[in-house]
């Protein structure tokens, strides 16, 4: 970052112009300082962040898979005829969060500003997280039409990859869209939200991951599985990521599991509960079989968590 002290236009008294990349705008400049700093995001003009460079990316890891994906996901996001709107939507545990977070890291370079990424909080405020997550440690605007005027001020000059993931519904998500502005916005939700009216949004579905990525998942985590044990677990865990690794995490930790035996259990009908939905049958069996291990204590404490309400 490059800070010129020239005085600016219309800027508070001591206002410096920063340079950040091609961003600029107004912030506050201080030699020693006494009793901090305060810059509220409700003025007129918001103060331009430091440079949002992967800000909150997960650390990247090694996708199994996902090739073709991946390389549609990177035309979307970065192909100039298209307005930069992703929408990742599948069954939970088919690693959408692994798939964005791989995509932002492959993307990022290719926005000035860089990215940021919100876990979106869930009885929170999108448009408030969103807000935090471009100009942390600003104080929110009290009134939402300030905060959506903060935002839109921020959308119209960063260059930015916003990755949200877990979006929940549409309203909150529509009035980001609304913005317009610079941001190219990488969404992920568990379902595929039919509410965004005519916004322009591109949508790609993750299915779960095909029999050879899945065994090969598999082994990146218990390399003790055999080729025929792999595609055997990849088979019941129904290529969903989550239940492949819950189950090979458990056969790496415990050297004294009998794989083949665990397989059967997790194959078993008996074991599993109704099924609620194909996608997570062998998930419901990994559940169940963890449910078993549990002491009276904690089986206990499960089921009274499982009576509380999730939502308001
Ligand atoms: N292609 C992949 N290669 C390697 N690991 C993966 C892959 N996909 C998912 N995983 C791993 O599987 C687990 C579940 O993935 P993830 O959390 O991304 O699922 P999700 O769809 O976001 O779930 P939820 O709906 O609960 O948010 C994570 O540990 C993730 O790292
Ligand atoms: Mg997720």
């Amino acid at each position: 970052m490059r800070a010129a002290s020239e005085p600016t236009n219309g800027s508070p008294e001591f206002g410096t112009r920063n340079l950040i990349g091609h961003v600029t705008g107004t912030s506050v400049q201080a030699g020693t300082v006494h009793g901090g700093v305060h810059v509220h995001i409700a003025s007129a003009v918001p103060p331009v962040p430091a440079k949002p460079s992967r800000r909150g990316l997960p650390r990247r890891i090694d996708l199994v898979g996902r090739d073709a994906e991946l390389e549609s996901g990177v035309v979307m996001l970065t192909d100039p005829d298209q307005r930069h709107v992703l929408f990742v939507h599948g069954t939970p545990g088919v690693g959408k969060t692994a798939f964005a977070v791989a995509l932002g890291w492959s993307v990022a370079d290719r926005f000035a500003d860089g990215c940021v990424f919100v876990e979106v909080s869930e009885r929170g405020d999108l448009v408030a997280d969103l807000l935090s997550a471009l100009a942390p440690g600003e104080r929110l605007p009290g009134e939402r039409d300030q905060r959506i005027a903060a935002l839109s001020a921020l959308a119209s000059r960063l260059d930015v990859l916003v990755v949200l993931d877990n979006v929940r519904d549409e309203d909150s998500l529509g009035e980001v869209l609304a913005l317009g502005g610079r941001l190219a916005v990488l969404c992920t939700s568990r379902n595929r939200l039919t509410g965004l009216g005519d916004q322009d949004v591109s949508f790609l579905e993750l299915d779960s991951l095909p029999v050879g990525d899945s065994s090969r998942l598999a082994v990146s985590i218990a390399e003790r599985l055999t080729p025929q044990q792999s595609v055997e677990l990849a088979e019941v865990c129904g290529g969903l990521p989550i239940a492949l690794c819950v189950a090979s995490a458990r056969i790496n930790r415990t050297a004294s599991l009998d794989v083949d035996r665990y397989l059967k259990d997790l194959a078993h009908p008996d074991h599993g509960l109704e099924e609620l939905r194909a996608g997570a049958r062998s998930v419901e069996r990994i559940i169940e079989y963890s449910h078993r291990e549990l002491t009276s204590g904690q089986t206990a404490l499960f089921a009274t968590l499982g009576m509380l309400p999730t939502r308001p």
